[in-house]
């Protein structure tokens, strides 16, 4: 892909870039995105060698390490105390936005945290907030974290799934394999937030707002539903067929920088075929329901690949990251409508060290826009 490093000017001369495809507004040391080899790097490791293998803590605190962002002590245990901390303050207010949707609730709550609340402290906070708004949506009451345990698993526990086991691995391979991915579109709004010298919990508000859109972080809930209408429907390719006739996009395909299949959809493929061999080893009746489910999905993704090839020989789409969160999370027993909230569980890492490393720079994010209106 031809990379652009020109700021775009206004004025009659400017450059059309269009979702400013291709333009470079940072140098990172974060995370490395190369779009036509499939290749995803987190803080100097491919994703492939940390999903499964190193915890999401550790690699958080690689993350922040990168932006020299200062953790005096050990990231596991200032996250714990972070968690504890967040409930104590936070988990009540919960009961006042249960109504909302989860991801309007979580910038409610995360707005609350004040203007003072250090990286580490945010970082804790946010799957306190996410657990205690689900509980009392669903009418129950928040429950309250254990420092010790690790994030994830501790996650699931206020979630009210008591797993420290498969399912906790499953979650925290999850939580590391989404925890950074370049200038995304919820990352770029955070930079561009903490550009101005505004506090951190108002650039993870705003990033929360970005991710919620279905073309970004809100795609895994619908994958699910395509799932299910596929079931019912005559074929997988007729269901496709029938939503593209209706003018929408195949939720969980396609991507703004891959060109070949998205690398994290391939490691979470293989984490949720680790959970079902695990539950399948404890018995039970979780790991049939896991296998079809992920059975079902292989062919729905190859009947979409295939149609979306036919429909756009240009432009290869393929399955992207959110295809197969769905499926692991669900596998997990997270419920669907709390996905994207998970997802801003995990990005939060990402998004604080960018934070960090955007302040370090000093300088506005500030681009232009071409006037195409009438002068009177
Ligand atoms: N289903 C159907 N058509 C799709 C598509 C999808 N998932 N993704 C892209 N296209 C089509 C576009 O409509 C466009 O067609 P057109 O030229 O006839 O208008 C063409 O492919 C080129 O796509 P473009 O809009 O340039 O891609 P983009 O880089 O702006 O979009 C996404 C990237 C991710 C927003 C897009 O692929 C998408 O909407 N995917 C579904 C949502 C999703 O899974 N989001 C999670 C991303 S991790």
């Amino acid at each position: 892909m031809q990379v652009n490093e020109l700021v775009v000017q206004s004025g009659p001369s400017a450059a059309k870039t269009s979702g400013l495809e291709g333009v470079v507004v940072a140098d990172t040391r974060l995370s490395q995105v190369d779009g036509e080899r499939g290749e995803l790097v987190i803080a100097g490791s491919r994703v492939d060698d940390l999903a499964g293998h190193a915890s999401f803590e550790a690699v958080a605190a690689n993350l922040l390490g990168e932006a020299r962002y200062p953790l005096d002590g050990h990231l596991p245990t200032l996250l714990g105390r972070a968690r504890v901390a967040a409930f104590v303050r936070l988990a009540d207010r919960a009961l006042g936005v249960a109504a909302i949707n989860p991801m309007s609730a979580l910038m409610a709550l995360l707005a609350g945290l004040g203007d003072e609340l250090d990286v580490v402290g945010v970082l804790g906070a946010m799957p306190v907030l996410v657990a205690a708004h689900a509980r009392a949506h669903a009418g129950l009451s928040a429950i309250a974290p254990q420092a010790e345990l690790g994030h994830a698993a501790d996650f699931l526990s206020m979630l009210g799934i008591a797993d420290t086991g498969p399912r906790a691995r499953a979650l925290d391979a999850y939580l590391v394999t989404v925890c950074d991915h370049g200038l995304n579109a919820s990352t770029f709004t955070a930079r561009v937030v903490a550009s101005t010298a505004s506090d951190t919990v108002s650039s993870l508000v705003a990033a929360v707002g970005a991710l919620k859109g279905p073309l970004h972080g809100g795609a895994p809930g619908p994958v699910l539903d395509m799932l299910d209408g596929a079931a019912r429907a005559a074929s997988p390719r007729a269901w496709l067929e029938a939503e593209l006739a209706a003018g929408r996009r195949i939720m969980g395909m396609g991507h703004r920088v891959y060109r070949v299949r998205d690398p994290r959809a391939a490691v979470l493929e293989r984490a949720v075929e680790r959970l079902d061999s695990e539950l399948a080893a404890n018995g039970g009746h979780d790991a049939e329901r896991t296998r079809g489910r992920l059975a079902q999905a292989r062919n729905m993704e190859r009947a979409a690949e295939a149609l979306l090839a036919e429909r756009h020989p240009e432009r290869r789409l393929r399955a992207n990251v959110e295809f197969y969160t769905a499926i692991l999370l669900e596998a997990v027993g997270i419920p669907r409508e709390l996905f994207s909230a998970v997802f801003a569980v995990g990005r939060s890492a990402g998004w604080l060290a960018h934070v960090e490393e955007q302040r370090r720079t000093g300088r506005l994010i500030r681009p232009q826009s071409r006037y195409v209106g009438e002068v009177a």
